[in-house]
């Protein structure tokens, strides 16, 4: 007797597409095969749909605490499960910022309440709480340490080499980075005017600011020891240069970077300024051959919502960050649709990844004791991404308009149905990651 048969779906598993049925019981995969004749509490038909394992991502600003009327864990974590996404990863450069103990524990507190998927927690490192980031890191629910090398949205920074290695001295676990040379930032700075076109913010935040903010991250990652993720690698110099650090070194691109070139910042203005910036066409080349030699180990979002109002102030002032999260899963697979890479591709990087490289217990694969976290994908349908569907009370996103082909019809998030056909389903039953 199960809880839930997903009946006759096409199961995306690490070993092939193997068409089956799933059986949950007490929140996990109970058994995998022909469940004909086995009974349930409820069953789902899934023929014509593929069974995902639980698409993550790693990469979100949901701005609590912060501003309800841009995002909330509740709205972040109900457009997740509409997009599809049975967890998200959430960045600590809220306001305040998310940097000790009885923050971590608050935030703990509010994920129970109000999540609608499972969260993973990053902590943010500043100067203050380097000796205590060793203990901060095995902290229930916190995926990983985060560095901000260079400026971006709040106030969390660490951008010297003797700062940034004392993080790296301070615990273990594998460190998250923004990174961007803020020395090279700063110098630029004044080579522009405001009021300028907002193309101009990839020409300040240059392909050697990222470089060379990765060059500087990776030498003192060997010096100390101390495993990396560069969050949001956007440059095909970056991506060359890392090949020689695999073993020290994980890698995430976003979907904007794989998606959007230059052309972007004619068509959306504000709306298309973020850090790392989006770039040419090389660099979105060189990040989809990336994707298909392996060297990409994440891909997520950087779900960064921020008011209308700040999106429009003129460049350099407008907020820098767009928002991706509900987006995410039906872009990829538009992506998978049109040929970019396969559906096995994309359950690695949007949910093997993850757990591998920040070590989700029990997460990141359809297999009996695992989670029972599962996406489920209708390929056949085809979609326009409109406005009236975004959950985040910004209420924008920088596909409008976009028809994709392939779309998330139901999200089950440890057993609980979250989603099904567009609607949220029962309540938030979000919990904390373990992570190992
Ligand atoms: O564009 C960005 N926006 N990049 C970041 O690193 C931060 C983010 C935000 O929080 O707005």
């Amino acid at each position: 007797m199960f809880d839930l048969i997903l009946r006759g779906g096409k199961a995306v598993l690490p070993w092939g597409i193997e068409a089956l049925d799933l059986g949950i019981r007490g929140g996990r995969i109970a058994a995998m095969g022909d469940l004909r004749t086995a009974g349930a509490a409820a069953t789902w038909d899934c023929k014509g749909l593929h069974l995902l394992p639980g698409l993550v991502d790693a990469h979100v600003h949901l701005r609590e605490p912060g501003d309800p009327a841009v995002e909330t864990m509740g709205t972040g974590t109900k457009a997740a499960v509409l997009g599809g996404l049975t967890a998200v990863y959430d960045m600590p450069n809220t306001s305040p910022a998310i940097t000790d103990s009885a923050q971590l524990a608050w935030k703990r507190g509010r994920v129970a309440e109000v999540a609608w998927c499972d969260m993973g927690l990053y902590v943010g490192a500043t100067r203050k709480n380097t000796a205590g980031l060793a203990a901060l890191e095995l902290e229930d629910g916190v995926c990983a340490i985060k560095v901000f090398a260079g400026s971006s949205t709040g106030d969390l920074m660490i951008e010297d080499d003797a700062g940034l290695e004392a993080v790296m001295r301070s615990g273990r676990r594998r460190v998250a980075y923004h990174s961007e040379d803020e020395y090279r930032l700063r110098e630029r700075r004044p080579m522009f005017q405001a009021g300028m076109a907002h193309r101009n913010h990839m020409e300040w935040r240059d392909v050697e600011a990222a470089f060379l903010g990765t060059r500087r991250l990776m030498a003192l990652a060997r010096r100390t020891g101390r495993p990396a993720h560069i969050l949001h690698v956007s440059t095909a110099e970056e991506l060359e240069y890392l090949a020689d650090y695999r073993d020290i070194c994980t890698v995430e691109v976003l979907l904007n970077h794989l998606t959007q070139t230059d052309e972007a910042y004619d068509r959306l203005g504000g709306y298309a300024v973020m850090n790392p910036p989006i770039r040419d066409k090389r660099h979105m080349e060189a990040a989809w051959a990336a994707v298909r030699d392996g060297r990409v180990d994440v891909v997520g979002s950087d779900h960064a919502p921020h008011s209308r109002a700040a999106k429009e102030r003129p460049w350099p002032d407008c907020a820098a960050g767009l928002t991706g999260v509900q987006t995410l899963a039906p872009l990829m697979l538009n992506h998978v649709s049109e040929g970019r890479l396969s559906l096995m591709r994309l359950a690695d990087l949007m949910s093997a990844g993850p757990a591998r490289v920040y070590g989700a217990v029990n997460k990141g694969r359809l297999a009996v004791g695992y989670d029972a976290d599962v996406t489920l994908v209708d390929m056949a349908a085809s979609r326009v991404i409109e406005e009236s569907w975004i959950a985040s009370p910004c209420g924008w996103t920088p596909f409008a308009g976009t028809r994709v082909q392939g779309w998330p019809v139901g999200t089950v998030v440890r057993g609980h149905v979250a989603m099904r056909e567009d609607e949220v389903l029962g309540a938030p039953a979000g919990r904390p990651i373990a992570f190992r």
